[in-house]
């Protein structure tokens, strides 16, 4: 497998005004297979994050889910049905998984504009997602609509304080080169190497008034740090190049949120 890591310079990559919807959609069905290439590198530290972050906070909000009809939007590889068991699995994306887990029903679909009818789904997964939609207010709109009353979201987030905003110093000190606060789309190349992907960037608030706007009510908001010596010794020996990590900013942001 050829994965091929790219510079990034914060300072000079542009940030796009006008962005065409339909091409920022049209991007991810290339560049899937790449995607799944790079979170199952062996010696990259992609894995490791998503293992010791990702999937422990998005299984421990979800909690117990047998008995619930679970919907898993921009499901990627659809690795949250390798971990839960709800009575019933359905996954949508852009793209179809190259092997989709046994038993999802899948359909392709934008986040934007669902294909399920009302009322659909006890629980709701946007892992790592939403960053990529166009129209935040839409995808949120349309999880609610698919959603029943007193159903739940869970969402997972590159961190806004952290995710293109600086940059990690060898001696792990994060240098801020952006501000943190701004809204903004830009293109890049997720651990610089999958890409280029159309990304937008949005603070915290945004994020919040937006649910509350399409009728979620925020029930928990969590942020993850890196563990520094959990992370060292998961990847002690492993990677091809060693990345500056940093437990100052959290990486990843979490939000579980109920239909209101
Ligand atoms: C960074 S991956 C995350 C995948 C998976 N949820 C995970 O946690 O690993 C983003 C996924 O969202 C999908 N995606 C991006 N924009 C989307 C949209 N508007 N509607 C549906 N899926 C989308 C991409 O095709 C890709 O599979």
């Amino acid at each position: 497998m050829s994965i091929v890591s790219r510079h990034v310079d914060l300072a000079t990559t542009p940030q796009i005004e006008d962005v065409s919807e339909t091409a920022t959609l049209a991007q991810w069905p290339d560049l899937a297979r790449e995607y799944q290439n790079l979170i199952e590198a062996d010696d990259l530290d992609s894995g490791a994050l998503r293992h010791l972050g990702l999937i422990p906070n998005v299984l421990q909000l979800l909690g117990d889910v047998s008995s619930s009809q679970v919907l898993d939007a921009g499901t990627g590889t659809s690795w949250l049905f390798r971990h839960v068991a709800p009575k019933r699995a359905f996954a949508c994306d852009l793209t179809r998984p190259t092997e989709l887990v046994d038993g999802v029903t899948f359909r392709i679909n934008d986040l934007a504009a669902l294909s399920w009818p009302d009322h659909e789904f006890d629980v709701v997964v946007a892992s790592l997602v939403l960053m990529y939609c166009p129209d935040l207010d839409a995808a949120l709109r349309e999880l609610r609509r698919v959603t029943k009353d007193k159903g739940r979201l869970i969402i997972a987030l590159m961190s806004p304080y952290f995710y293109r905003t600086g940059e990690v110093q060898d001696d792990g000190a994060f240098t801020i080169r952006r501000p943190v606060d701004a809204s903004r789309a830009f293109p890049l190349y997720i651990a610089q190497t999958v890409g280029p992907l159309m990304y937008f960037h949005r603070s915290l608030p945004q994020y919040v008034n937006a649910l509350v706007r399409c009728g979620w009510s925020l029930t928990e908001l969590r942020d993850w740090h890196i563990n520094m010596a959990d992370y060292n010794e998961e990847t002690i020996g492993k990677l091809r190049e060693r990345r500056s990590r940093t437990d100052l900013v959290p990486m990843f942001t979490f939000l579980a949120c109920s239909a209101a």
